[in-house]
């Protein structure tokens, strides 16, 4: 399956520079958003994971039905304030602009082994802030699976020694 031609590419948004990947025009097929979620689990299904976690919002349209496939839980990562319980929270720069990321602090077990999940992958700082939540908390990170990775970003660079898949690639 082509993913690709899928996603629609929108320049110069949210700003001027900016090729926008929209997924909305993939996420409406439900027969092509099933695919991605299966060709994702099947890439994963021999590795040892206990748990998905994936950063608000396009992270979730991802990751939780992914951990559904997968048969394990979903921890979200939220921008700061929307968690209701203790949480631990990080700041973090974007490829446009800057937030706070923030985890509940019993999300993760110590020790749990966890995936982060996300719709995509640009400088990475989003999924290093996110790691770096999961190993405050006691998790160990085992990799990292998106559907799209832009490649001269090479966001990868950010993320240390873990596994990275990515379905497509700009
Ligand atoms: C986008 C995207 C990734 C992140 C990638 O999310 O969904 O999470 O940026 O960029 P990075 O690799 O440079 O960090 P965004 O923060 O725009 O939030 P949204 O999903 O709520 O739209």
């Amino acid at each position: 399956m082509n993913f690709k031609s899928y996603i629609r590419v929108i320049e110069d948004f949210p700003q001027p520079g900016i090729s926008f990947k929209d997924i909305t025009t993939l996420l409406q097929d439900g027969t092509v958003y099933k695919q991605v979620i299966q060709e994702l689990a099947r890439q994963l299904r021999d590795k040892e994971i206990d748990v998905i976690a994936g950063p608000e919002a396009r992270g979730f349209v991802i990751g939780a039905p992914l951990a559904v496939e997968l048969g394990i839980g979903f921890i979200p990562i939220r921008k700061s304030g929307k968690l209701p319980g203790e949480t631990i929270e990080a700041d973090y720069a974007l490829e446009y602009g800057k937030d706070k990321l923030a985890m509940h602090k019993d999300a993760i077990k110590p020790g749990q082994k966890v995936l982060i999940a996300d719709d995509l992958l640009a400088t990475g700082g989003t999924i290093a802030t996110s790691i770096n939540l999961v190993k405050q908390l006691g998790g160990e990170v085992v990799g990292a699976a998106f559907l799209i990775e832009l490649d001269e970003l090479n966001g990868r660079e950010k993320l240390g020694n873990i596994d990275i898949i990515s379905l497509v690639q700009y």
